[in-house]
């Protein structure tokens, strides 16, 4: 997943292609990734402004397609948003199923062959992860394989509070209700909390996320497009959908890197 542009890193190109250590951030992520022996091919998903700088990117480092030692990796437009990127991608790799069927002498002519081939495991991953390991992206493949749908995800370690959904709303009234309290001059826009959350209950969700292809398309088309249009990853879409996913472990240092402080820790974990 590489089609973003960074808006909140704000630097003068995508954080991904930022330098960390001696390669750009995203070529971190395509080494683990191909290092894990996990892959018939590498999808990535970039915006169409950037997909000539990323083909530069992989010529320079002699990771270039149909190379004999790895596999294939194809440049996909991005989307406007993190998903829509992602349906690019599923599309793409579709299409390719398709074509390698047809042009597969023992197929049968039939429209849905349910061969365990044509139905691959999707490993999915933020290009702003570099710091996933071989055995996180191993270990979301076989759990994807066992159980349909899997993503490293790491226990939260923070308090976590749900908050009303209007401003002003105090647990057990109404918004607006003659007793609301007096909310002064400061932070008239924040909102109260109703609820703090049960933290062994709650995981902080990280990227690889794995799954099987039709297990996607049946979670997929279950939901409404206001769920989509809510929904940012894999998961949220399995979880909307009532499927669940299983956690592989992940690590505190698998960080997605969004801001220049998470760059400055990026650079800490890079040379620890
Ligand atoms: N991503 C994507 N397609 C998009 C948006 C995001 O493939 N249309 C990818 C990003 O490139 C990144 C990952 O999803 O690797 C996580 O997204 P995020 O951290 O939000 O990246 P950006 O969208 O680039 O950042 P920002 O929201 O600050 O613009």
């Amino acid at each position: 997943m590489a089609g973003g542009t960074g808006n909140r890193m704000a630097a003068s190109l995508p954080k991904q292609f930022i330098e960390l250590g001696d390669r750009p951030i995203i070529m971190h992520s395509l080494s683990k990734l191909l290092e894990s022996g996990c892959f018939d091919a590498i999808y990535i998903g970039i915006h169409p402004d950037w997909a000539d700088y990323m083909k530069n990117l992989l010529y320079s480092a002699r990771i270039t397609k149909n190379a004999p030692e790895i596999p294939q990796i194809h440049i996909i437009r991005g989307g406007d948003d993190r998903n829509s990127t992602l349906l690019n991608v599923l599309e793409a790799i579709e299409s390719d199923i398709r074509d390698s069927i047809t042009s597969d002498t023992a197929y049968d002519g039939s429209d849905n062959p349910h061969v365990e081939e044509f139905d691959p495991i999707i490993v999915t991953h933020d290009a702003v992860r570099p710091f996933v390991t071989v055995k996180m992206i191993q270990d979301s493949v076989s759990e994807a394989a066992v159980h349909g749908a899997a993503s490293v995800a790491i226990p939260t370690t923070d308090t976590i509070a749900h908050v009303g959904s209007q401003v002003g709303t105090q647990i057990g009234t109404e918004a607006g209700a003659s007793d609301s309290p007096d909310l002064g001059e400061s932070a008239p826009d924040q909102p109260f909390t109703s609820a703090i959350l049960d933290r062994n209950l709650l995981y902080n969700i990280q990227t690889p996320q794995s799954f099987r292809l039709s297990l996607f398309r049946q979670a997929y088309s279950s939901l409404s497009n206001d769920q989509i249009a809510a929904l940012t990853d894999v998961c949220g879409i399995f979880a909307a959908a009532k499927i669940p996913v299983k956690i592989v472990p992940g690590s505190s240092e698998n960080i997605k890197i969004t801001n220049p402080l998470d760059l400055e820790l990026s650079t800490l974990i890079y040379h620890a």
